[in-house]
C-alpha cells in the first residue's frame, strides 16, 4: 500500500486525540508553538527516556547533566551565538512578510495566486539582513544592559562549561560523554511544519570527548549508532538517510557535520546532527573564562583540550518523524481503520484494558482488577465506555499495541483475549498471566509492518 500520510493528517490526528494542540489557542494561537496534551507528553517521555536508556544507562562511557537554561551571557559570546547564531532575513516592503534568504526558492510570497518571494514584478524586497535567533530576557528588576541574558539555543554550551566539574566527579576516562536533555529556545521567523521548528523545543544532546586523533573513528561511530538507534525503534530504512554537510552550509565551530534526514511528508529534512566540533568549545571558553578546560593524560602527563564529537537530536522532531513513520490507513472488514503502528516501547499506552460489555459490572470489576494489577508495570487504559468497536479504533489511532478484553468467557473460565494492533490477531490467555504476559509481550522484537 501506497504510504498514505500527509502532515495534514498528522496535524488533524494529533489534535483529535490529545496529543499536541496549538499553544495559546483561545487568544487566537501563537505563530511556531504547540502545546502537549496527555498522549503527546506520554510518547516525548518515551522518546526521551529510550534515548537516556541508549546514551546513559546501557553505557559505561556516557554520564547525565541538567544544566540551567539561563546562563551567564559571556558563555554565547565565547560560543559564537552572540555574534554568529543568526539568519539572512529579507523583508518584502510590498506584502509585508519576512523570508529566510536562503530559503527563497521553497517559501511562498504572501500574496494569491501565491508565488516565490521576488518572482513578481510587485514584490519588494530589502536587502538580506542577519537576525539573532536567541531569545533576550532580563535578570532583576532593572532594564540596564548589565542585566540582559539570553534563553539558551542549544544545550550543548551548558555542557562545555561543566566539563571541569564531571571530569574531576565522573571518574571516566577518555573518551566519556556528557548527555543532557532539556528546553531550547530560537526565534524562529519562518512558519515551521507542525512541530518539526518551532519557538522552543527540547533537545537531547551528547558531547563526546575524545583524544584528537581519535576524532574521525568517533564521528562515524556515533553516525552510526544514532541511526540505528531510529531504526531498532521501528523507522523504516528507507525513509532515513544519512546526508553530510557541504563545505559551505558547515556551522561555525564544526569541521564535519553529517544530518540523518527522515523522509517526512514535507521531503527529506534534518532530524538529527552529528557534529565532529574539534576542540572549538573548550578552546574558546577556555579563553573567555581563563578556567582551563583541559584533559591531563595520567600516563603522560600530556594536557590538552579534548576534541567532541556531538550528536543533537531534537525530541519534538524525533516524535514528528515517530508519527509519521507510525502512520497508517486500511480497510478491515469494510471499514476503514486509522492506526498508528508505533514501536511498543514508544506507544503512549501500551495496552487498553477493556470490559467487552462495559455495564456489565461483573466483567467491569474484572476488568478494572486487571487494570490496576497492569498499571503498577506499564501506561495502560481502561476503558469501558462505547460499543467495543468504537474503542479498539480509539486504542489503534493513539498507537497501543495491545488490547486486553474481558468478556463472557472471562466470567466462564478465567481467561482473557489479546488483541494485536497490527495484524489484529486475537490470542486467549488465562487472566493470571495477564501481567506476565504483557511485560513478555514488549520485549519482543517489532518491526513496521507498513512496507518498507
Ligand atoms: N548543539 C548543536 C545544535 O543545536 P542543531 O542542528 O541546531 O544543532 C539539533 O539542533 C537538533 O535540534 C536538530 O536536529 C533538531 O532535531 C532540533 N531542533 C533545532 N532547532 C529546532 C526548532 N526550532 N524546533 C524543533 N527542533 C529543533
Amino acid at each position: 500500500m501506497a504510504d498514505v500520510v500527509t502532515m495534514e493528517k498528522i496535524v488533524s490526528l494529533c489534535r483529535r486525540r490529545g496529543f499536541v494542540f496549538p499553544a495559546s489557542e483561545i487568544y487566537g494561537g501563537l505563530g511556531s508553538s504547540y502545546d502537549y496534551g496527555h498522549y503527546g507528553v506520554l510518547l516525548k517521555e518515551n522518546v526521551k527516556a529510550r534515548w537516556l536508556e541508549a546514551m546513559v544507562r546501557e553505557r559505561d562511557d556516557i554520564v547525565a547533566l541538567d544544566s540551567s537554561i539561563i546562563l551567564h551571557p559571556r558563555v554565547w559570546e565565547a560560543s559564537g551565538h552572540a555574534g554568529g547564531f543568526a539568519d539572512p532575513l529579507v523583508d518584502c516592503r510590498t506584502c509585508k512578510q519576512r523570508f529566510r534568504a536562503d530559503q527563497l526558492a521553497e517559501s511562498s510570497c504572501g500574496r494569491k495566486p501565491s508565488k516565490r518571494p521576488g518572482e513578481t514584478p510587485d514584490c519588494d524586497l530589502t536587502e538580506p539582513r542577519q537576525f539573532n535567533l536567541m531569545f533576550e530576557t532580563r535578570v532583576g528588576p532593572v532594564e540596564d544592559t548589565g542585566s540582559k541574558v539570553f534563553l539558551r539555543p542549544e544545550t550543548a554550551q551548558g555542557i562545555f562549561i561543566n566539563f571541569k566539574n564531571v571530569a574531576q566527579l565522573a571518574r571516566r576516562k577518555l573518551p566519556f560523554g556528557i548527555a543532557q536533555i532539556g528546553k531550547s529556545f530560537r526565534n524562529e521567523i519562518t512558519p515551521g511544519n507542525f512541530i518539526f521548528r518551532t519557538l522552543e523545543f527540547e533537545q537531547m544532546e551528547m558531547e563526546f570527548f575524545v583524544p584528537p586523533a581519535e576524532a574521525d573513528d568517533w564521528y562515524r561511530y556515533w553516525i552510526d549508532e544514532r541511526r540505528d538507534w531510529y531504526l531498532r525503534l521501528g523507522v523504516r530504512a528507507s525513509h532515513l538517510r544519512v546526508r553530510p554537510h557541504d563545505a559551505d552550509e558547515l556551522s561555525h565551530y564544526s569541521s564535519a557535520t553529517s544530518d540523518i534526514e527522515y523522509l517526512y511528508p514535507i521531503g527529506w529534512s534534518e532530524l538529527e546532527g552529528i557534529a565532529n566540533r574539534g576542540d572549538f568549545d573548550l578552546t574558546a571558553h577556555t579563553e573567555a573564562s581563563g578556567t582551563k578546560l583541559e584533559w591531563v593524560d595520567s600516563q603522560s602527563g600530556e594536557r590538552y583540550a579534548p576534541h567532541v564529537i556531538e550528536p543533537a537530536a531534537g525530541v519534538n522532531r524525533s516524535m514528528l518523524a515517530f508519527l509519521c513513520d507510525a502512520y497508517d490507513e486500511e480497510v478491515v472488514a469494510e471499514r476503514e481503520r486509522t492506526v498508528l503502528r508505533l514501536h511498543p516501547l514508544i506507544a503512549p499506552v501500551k495496552a487498553a484494558v477493556l470490559p467487552l460489555i462495559g455495564r456489565d459490572a461483573e466483567m467491569a470489576g474484572r476488568a478494572r482488577r486487571l487494570y490496576e494489577e497492569l498499571r503498577r508495570v506499564a501506561s495502560v487504559e481502561y476503558d469501558d465506555n462505547a460499543q467495543i468497536g468504537r474503542r479498539y479504533r480509539r486504542q489503534d489511532e493513539i498507537g497501543t499495541p495491545f488490547a486486553f478484553t474481558i468478556d463472557e468467557q472471562t466470567l466462564a473460565d478465567d481467561t482473557i483475549t489479546i488483541r494485536d494492533r497490527d495484524s489484529l490477531a486475537q490470542e486467549r490467555i488465562s487472566i493470571a498471566r495477564g501481567r506476565e504476559h504483557l511485560l513478555d509481550l514488549l520485549e519482543q522484537p517489532w518491526r513496521s509492518p507498513k512496507p518498507d
